[in-house]
């Protein structure tokens, strides 16, 4: 078990280079499985949730070499595996994608019910009600995912809720089935559109990824390609708010910036300056923080994957917020770890109400999850005294070299393992 060692209070001046976005890698990766032959994608994140994603592709016959630090050669065989290590899948949420690949290049597919961070009950029912209109069977025995189709055929299929890994599924599957498949009310994220972009280079035909209705026609192969992952909105968000809390300036590089209007604007409202260049976005901390209220919503909403650094932030305004969470349940369980540090927080079912403090003391805490676990990185940079944040593991599935990317920007953090 490692731990990070942070000395407060800190000032992030500088500049930074954002990584390939963690979830769009971890999908593309996955999609890679459909096209025969060799598959080079770039911008890659070397991060623990990548790396999980790789050995369990390694299992299924699919030869993984690292040629550059953020290129990955992907070389598919024509027989692949459909049977996914239970130990690996069960550390990994983004496994369930596997599903929606194995079905479509194998017809058979077996998982375990997939892992991944504790931040709400995450059911997979849209994903199975989806792959089952496109005409396969599935069932779940002994905590297995058992999938297996005769024919795969195109269908309409409504999502009662965008959620991003059924869409993504869904998607993967319909690639490969017979006819038109139309998904309405799919989710717009980023990374989706980065999914079907990927798909449609190996020779996949869909439109209207991200918008809510997207139309898939099917095809008989895929081929190996090569492609550039996008980079990580969340990495960008959490430096953004690092320049935020310590009332610092960073110039956040490598960036999508319409991918970050919902944050900018959020920021911005708190009363951070922020500047979008042709080189990447430039924040810098206000002179005091405002406080403000944010509700978490599928793309174009708030992210709920920026939730807890949010919280960190509005732990130290002027006045008090109120924080919803609309995406995953659990999400607010920060606010525990956060008092350790003073921090005013009260949970009251899907809301947190954050009193702000003046300021937060360097305290030894827990990161629970990935996002809460960099919410309280940030708030150990701004605390005064040494923090210590255990369970770094958890925080390295998602940054890649978050702790030397940090003492670049001037703050005193070491790793302790
Ligand atoms: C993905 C992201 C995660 C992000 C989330 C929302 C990956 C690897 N992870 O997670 O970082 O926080 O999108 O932007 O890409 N739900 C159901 N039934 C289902 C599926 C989902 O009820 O079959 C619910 C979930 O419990 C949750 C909501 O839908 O309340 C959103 O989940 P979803 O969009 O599916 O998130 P993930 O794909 O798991």
């Amino acid at each position: 078990m490692s731990k990070l060692i942070i000395k407060g209070p800190a000032r992030l001046e500088g500049k930074v280079k954002i990584s390939g976005a963690k979830n769009a890698a971890l999908a593309v990766i996955v999609a890679a499985l459909l096209g025969e032959g060799e598959t080079v994608l770039e911008n890659v994140p070397q991060i623990g949730d990548v790396l999980i994603m790789t050995e369990i592709l390694d299992t299924l016959g699919v030869k993984v070499h690292w040629p550059g630090s953020d290129t990955l050669r992907l070389t598919v065989p024509e027989g692949i595996g459909h049977l996914a290590d239970y130990n690996m899948v069960k550390r990994l949420r983004a496994s369930n994608l596997l599903l929606g690949a194995l079905l479509a290049r194998k017809g058979i597919a077996e998982i375990s019910l997939p892992g991944g961070c504790q931040i709400g009950s995450r059911p997979m029912d849209l994903h199975i009600k989806g792959l089952t209109q496109l005409g396969c069977r599935i069932s779940i025995e002994h905590g297995f995912i058992k999938a297996s189709r005769s024919h795969m055929h195109g269908a309409r299929i409504y999502l009662d809720f965008p959620s991003v890994g059924a869409t993504e599924n869904i998607m993967i599957a319909a690639t490969m089935a017979e006819g038109q498949t139309v998904l309405e009310n799919a989710a717009k994220e980023p990374e989706v559109v980065d999914l079907a972009s990927f798909l449609n280079s190996m020779g996949a035909r869909i439109r209207g990824a991200g918008t809510d209705v997207i139309k898939i026609d099917g095809v008989k192969h895929l081929y190996g390609t090569r492609y550039s992952i996008i980079p990580d909105r969340i990495e960008a968000g959490t430096f953004m708010v690092g320049a935020a809390i310590t009332g610092g300036s960073i110039m956040v590089e490598n960036v999508i910036l319409t991918h970050l209007k919902p944050i900018i604007a959020k920021l911005k409202e708190t009363g951070a300056y922020i500047e979008e260049t042709d080189s990447g976005i430039f924040v810098a901390g206000p002179e005091f923080i405002r406080s403000v209220d944010v509700k978490t919503l599928p793309y174009p909403g708030f992210p709920t994957d920026m939730q807890s650094q949010m919280m960190a932030l509005l732990s130290l305004a002027r006045g008090t917020s109120l924080i919803t969470e609309n995406v995953f349940e659990n999400r607010l369980q920060l606010g525990i770890e956060l008092k350790r540090m003073g921090a005013k927080v009260k949970v009251e079912g899907r809301t947190a109400i954050v009193q702000g403090v003046e300021k937060l003391c360097g305290a030894s805490v827990k990161a629970l999850d990935l996002r809460s676990g960099a919410a309280l990185v940030l708030a150990g940079l701004a605390a005064v005294g040494i923090s210590e944040i255990q369970q770094l593991e958890v925080i390295d599935r998602g940054y890649r070299h978050m702790e030397a990317k940090l003492r670049s920007l001037g703050a005193d953090v070491r790793r302790v393992n």
